[in-house]
């Protein structure tokens, strides 16, 4: 800066000033100039880091409180150093795509990372299918409160509960669906229930992924809509105590661990992990990154994704186990887009679309795979040319003709594909698969989907599809439904609300009782279902929040440019590199 000549006379003025004065007003005058200094430091410098921890107060404000921030207090979370991946990739690592190349010096750089502008509503039902929905919802929330409340799952029969990881998962689980349908009262007890009682310090074996899945996944999410830090620190706690899952061998992960000892290891049953698990972590993992500005969480899961990635495959398509000390598959496993197999792909996808769309090697993989499904699995029955997908047993020879209902969340992840700018082609095979899907719920008397169907495709049988006694339950699951709400989203063709309402509709009629909802032992025989007293978490967490979407008139309740939702109905931000 230039000094002008009266300001040169104006410093000497006012040195003389400064040294008539007495030491002690001297030095009173210098702390307060350090002391604002510091203060103007704090605000200028650290700012930003605190609004992050910035504790709820509007937390009482609800239902107002049910909106969004504006994009002026979204989270910027800045990296330090983010170091690549050791040894293992010798690849720039990913993470690398998504610099703000301007900030690199001395190979530190920082990148900010914001989410889209959020800023839409959850004022509660709008339509009468909605408001039947939250209904369901009310009264599935009355029956776990009654009876089961703090544990795992609700017993509706039995009036009892059941625990499998004593966490709490129904509330945890359902706490953000609760925030979208704009349940006051029960958002309130449910919170209250994780700030008070949410603890894992607790000596008991969970599977890495089903937690990941859906208690890590749904602290981030109630965490992203109401900035609350309650949810924040209980999300860190919990992924810390199962990072050790990561610490084998090859970097893949082992499937279980105990969260008070943090040793991890195997299933009992098997030295190998699934496949679809130690997938489908990703997400959950790089959002906790995003948000605290500490990359350890995304670079133990993206290494898992780069370890698949350099596997060999067939035609994009992955056997169902891989082992965490040799981190190779299995040798002859089953390929399926069913139990085991499922959430890699749709991953693969979604990992694509949460980063902005900057890590290609997920895209490529995932458009290798469809084409390897369309080569391999896809097949059409007879009569009547139904597509489906079938499954490889040994991972080659003769396709089995039999499909999970599990994959019938895939004509939703061809869609949202579609919508991301992937083929057209896609949706075409979105809307035939959603068809067949739509024919599992249809064609048993009880207009529910048994949990597995074969597909006949044989000339001389008359059916397109048969149930086998063993496969007739129905678990109330979600991924139809989650299907409907992407292509009704996409195409705008009410046709899928109908189906979703038909199959509402269906669920209120068998799986409804007197104190909540219950799987079904058999879809086959409206006089004889066999309740199962059992209620999910994930029939509140997923299917319920589908229905209630799939039923909104707003089409950005939940906005497929600003969310990428988890495999636990979850929403989670998408990312966009801020340059
Ligand atoms: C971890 O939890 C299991 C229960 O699933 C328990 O039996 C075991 O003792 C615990 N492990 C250790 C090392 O304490
Ligand atoms: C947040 O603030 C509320 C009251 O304003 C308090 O009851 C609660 O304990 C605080 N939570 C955290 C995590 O600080
Ligand atoms: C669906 O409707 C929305 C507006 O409601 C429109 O923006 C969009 O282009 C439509 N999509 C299709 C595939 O017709
Ligand atoms: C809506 O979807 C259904 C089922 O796929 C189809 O039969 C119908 O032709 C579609 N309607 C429109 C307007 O595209």
């Amino acid at each position: 800066m230039n000094y002008s000549p009266i300001d040169n006379i104006k410093t000497k003025k006012l040195r003389r000033h400064w040294n008539g004065l007495s030491k002690c007003l001297r030095s009173s005058v210098l702390s307060v100039i350090i002391i604002t200094t510091l203060i103007c430091i704090y605000f200028y410098l650290l700012h930003p880091i605190v609004t992050i921890s910035k504790n709820g107060t509007e937390k009482n404000e609800i239902p107002s409180q049910l909106m969004k921030k504006d994009s002026s207090n979204i989270l910027r979370p800045v990296f330090g150093d983010v170091p690549g991946v050791d040894g293992v990739i010798e690849e720039p690592s990913d993470i690398d795509t998504l610099e703000n190349s301007n900030d690199r010096s001395n190979n530190n750089y920082r990148h900010e990372l914001i989410p889209a502008n959020r800023n839409h509503k959850f004022s509660g039902p709008t339509t009468a299918r909605q408001k039947s929905v939250v209904k369901a919802f009310k009264h599935a929330w009355k029956g776990y409160k009654r009876f089961a409340w703090g544990h795992d799952h609700l017993k509706p029969i039995s009036e009892t509960y059941h625990d499998w990881f004593g966490l709490g998962l129904t509330i945890v689980d359902s706490i953000d669906t609760i925030y979208i349908m704009g349940l006051k009262e029960e958002y309130e007890e449910a919170r209250d229930w994780i700030e008070k009682h949410l603890h894992f310090d607790v000596n008991r074996d969970v599977n890495l992924f089903e937690v990941t899945i859906r208690v890590l996944g749904g602290l981030l999410s109630i965490h992203h809509f109401t900035k609350d830090t309650m949810f924040l620190t209980k999300a860190i706690d919990l992924a810390d105590r199962l990072l050790p899952c990561f610490e084998s061998e090859s970097g893949i992960p082992y499937s279980d661990i105990n969260l008070s000892t943090r040793q991890s290891h195997a299933p009992k049953w098997s030295p190998d992990s699934s496949t679809s698990e130690v997938t489908t972590i990703q997400l959950e993992f790089r959002d906790l990154s995003r948000i605290t500005g500490d990359p350890k969480y995304e670079i133990a899961v993206e290494k898992v994704s780069m370890i698949i990635h350099k596997l060999e495959k067939k035609d994009g398509l992955v056997p169902i186990f891989i082992n965490a000390n040799t981190g190779q598959f299995r040798s002859y496993a089953t390929i399926t887009l069913g139990a085991r197999g499922d959430s890699y792909y749709e991953y693969l996808l979604k990992q694509w679309i949460q980063t902005g769309k900057a890590i290609d090697y997920l895209k490529d993989d995932y458009l290798e795979s469809i084409a390897g499904v369309e080569k391999h699995l896809l097949r059409r029955t007879v009569p009547n040319g139904l597509a489906f997908v079938g499954e490889l047993p040994g991972g080659r020879g003769e396709l089995k003709p039999k499909m999970d209902h599990l994959t019938c969340y895939l004509p939703g992840a061809l869609a949202l594909g579609t919508r991301h700018g992937l083929p057209e082609r896609h949706l075409r095979l979105a809307e035939e698969l959603a068809a067949t899907c739509y024919q599992t719920y249809a064609q048993q008397p009880t207009f529910l989907a048994p949990e597995i169907t074969y597909f006949n495709l044989q000339a001389e049988k008359s059916q397109d599809m048969y149930v086998k006694s063993n496969d007739a339950h129905n678990l109330l699951r979600p991924e139809f439904i989650e299907s409907l709400w992407y292509l009704y989203q996409i195409t705008n063709n009410s046709t899928y609300q109908d189906w979703g309402w038909r199959i509402f509709e269906a669920f209120e009629k068998y799986t409804r009782v007197v104190n909540g909802y219950t799987s079904i032992g058999n879809v086959k025989n409206t006089a004889m279902v066999r309740p199962k007293d059992m209620m999910e978490s994930f029939f509140l967490s997923e299917t319920l929040k589908y229905l209630y979407l799939l039923f909104s008139d707003d089409p950005k309740l939940i906005d497929l440019e600003e969310y990428v939702v988890n495999t636990e109905a979850h929403p989670l931000p998408i990312m966009y590199s801020n340059n």
